[in-house]
């Protein structure tokens, strides 16, 4: 009896192991690259008397200013933003009706020098206690010179609750830029992911650092200073300048774009974790250790099992070097990364990573290189269910221009890439479906050019599937090895 009950078992093992093969050759098919190539149009940074970095009027009139989420679950925002003639006030007037704020909160102020460049006035504040789905007019400035702009706070943290987010990488100052910022801004999403490499203003040398930092805070503002922006560091902002004696990474950016950080326990603003809606993002930092027993892969170990997919079943990875990435420029840049995280990333069954670096657009299928241990295992990456799609933006549209080779042929992970500028947006429709869209800049039209839906990797297809197989075939799933689950 018992004999003959084994096997059945190996039976039914074998018939579920080549149903998981099956799949997984089904999803093997060919990827695209496509063959659409841009107009010329010139990757140069837009001049600084261009009205794109208008300084606003009026004496010490605050400008640059931005938001960005301040808390865990979205009921706090941090304001920043700058004055140049003198501190003024640190005080943001805020309420749910325009011109009439019932509320006021106090911010900080601090300036610094990089190289002979002095900053002006920064100043951030933290405003909490929001309401949840609620549009919060606010005011900042001195009396006379006074601004005025507004934000709408996220929905309480909700599973199914629907929420558009757009995702742009490498964006600097350039026409182009402006071009993905107004094609941005028709889409309607709420908030922007930001996968790093902020103004490109390491580009210029001594004073010239700075200025370029501020005219591409007075830039963004038009979307930044009226829904947050999610940020996170590129090598760009590394800003590693011996000959101008600045030697401190990150410093004009960290005095610039203030994370919540310390709401998710982390000890640096360059990573860090937020929920909004339906979604957990969590961000990385590409450029500080991240290798076994460092503060990052300690916090990142720690933030992933505090992920609750019944509250938030959105769990998205935010990066700014590539895992999986066929474009020659920054080939393998993400391996080191790549082998420390990734079977994290699909043990935990991360929906998507966004990364950037790369100066075009790139989609993986789902894809895992997890089981190679030098030893033994297969070095090449393979169907994995389990594993985060990949998708590189780092299309924003810099003065660097585009990274136009890809590697021929196009690697099996990889299944659509384009050398064009452009951003995309995921627009998260409930627990189980998010669709998602990225939009070329065909010279000055918003083109939707690759777009899918979405199936939650913990609540959609596959989750039914085990649902289907735990009902049928309960005690045989029981008894096979974790991997070899459906
Ligand atoms: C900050 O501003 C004050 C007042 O204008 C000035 O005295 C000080 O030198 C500035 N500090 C730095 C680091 O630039
Ligand atoms: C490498 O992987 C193989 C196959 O999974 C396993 O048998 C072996 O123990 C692993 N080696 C090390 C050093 O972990
Ligand atoms: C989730 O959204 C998708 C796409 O809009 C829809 O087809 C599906 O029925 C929705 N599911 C639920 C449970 O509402
Ligand atoms: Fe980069």
């Amino acid at each position: 009896m018992l004999k003959n009950k084994g096997k059945e078992l190996l039976f039914v093992q074998w018939l579920l192991l080549s149903f998981v093969l099956l799949s997984c050759i089904n999803h093997a098919h060919a990827g695209v690259t496509s063959a659409f190539v841009r107009h010329e149009w010139p990757s140069v940074d837009i001049p600084l008397d261009n009205e794109a970095f208008a300084v606003p009027k009026g004496y010490n009139a605050p400008q640059q200013v931005h938001i960005t989420q301040g808390d865990y679950d979205g009921k706090a925002i941090i304001i920043s933003w700058v004055t140049t003639d003198k501190p003024g006030s640190n005080q943001v007037r805020y309420g749910m009706s325009d011109g009439k704020y019932d509320f006021t909160a106090e911010g900080t102020v601090q300036n610094y020098t990089f190289y002979n460049y002095k900053s002006g006035y920064i100043h951030q504040c933290l405003i909490g206690g929001l309401e949840y789905d609620t549009k919060y007019y606010y005011e900042i400035g001195d009396v006379n010179s006074a601004r005025k702009f507004w934000f709408q706070t996220p929905p309480k943290i909700d599973p199914d609750v629907p929420y558009k987010f757009g995702i742009i990488g490498d964006l600097g100052q350039t026409f182009n830029s402006l071009s993905t910022i107004q094609h941005y801004m028709e889409t309607g999403a709420q908030t922007v992911l930001f996968v790093g490499d902020l103004s490109y203003a390491d580009r210029y040398e001594y004073h010239d650092v700075g200025v370029r930092w501020d005219s591409w805070g007075r830039f963004i503002e038009q979307s930044a200073a009226y829904q947050p922006w999610i940020w996170s560091a590129g090598n760009h902002e590394i800003e590693y300048m011996p000959h101008m004696g600045e030697i401190i990474p990150f410093r004009n950016y960290l005095h610039r774009y203030p994370t919540p950080y310390l709401s998710t326990k982390s000890s640096s603003p360059l990573w860090y974790a937020v929920r909004r809606a339906s979604a957990h993002i969590i961000v990385l930092s590409s450029y500080s250790p991240f290798v076994k027993y460092t503060p990052q892969w300690r916090w990142l170990a720690k933030e992933l099992k505090r992920v609750d997919r019944d509250k938030t079943p959105w769990l998205i990875v935010l990066m700014h070097v590539p895992m999986y990435n066929s474009n020659d420029a920054h080939f393998m840049e993400g391996e080191s990364m790549r082998v420390v995280f990734e079977s994290w990333f699909c043990h935990y069954k991360v929906d998507i990573v966004f990364a950037g670096h790369v100066h075009a657009y790139e989609r993986s299928y789902r894809v895992s290189n997890i089981h190679y241990n030098i030893s033994s295992g297969s070095p090449f990456p393979a169907p994995d269910k389990s594993a985060p799609i990949y998708i590189t933006v780092g299309d924003g549209g810099n003065q660097e221009g585009l990274a136009q080779r890809f590697k021929d042929p196009q690697p099996d992970y990889s299944a659509f890439r384009e050398a064009s500028y452009g951003h995309s947006t995921l627009e998260i429709k409930n627990r189980t479906h998010a669709i998602y869209h990225w939009n070329r800049n065909d010279d000055g039209k918003r083109v939707p050019t690759d777009s899918f839906v979405l199936h939650n990797q913990y609540w959609g297809q596959s989750r039914r599937r085990r649902k289907l197989k735990k009902n049928h075939l309960h005690s045989v799933v029981k008894n096979l090895p974790r991997s070899e689950r459906l």
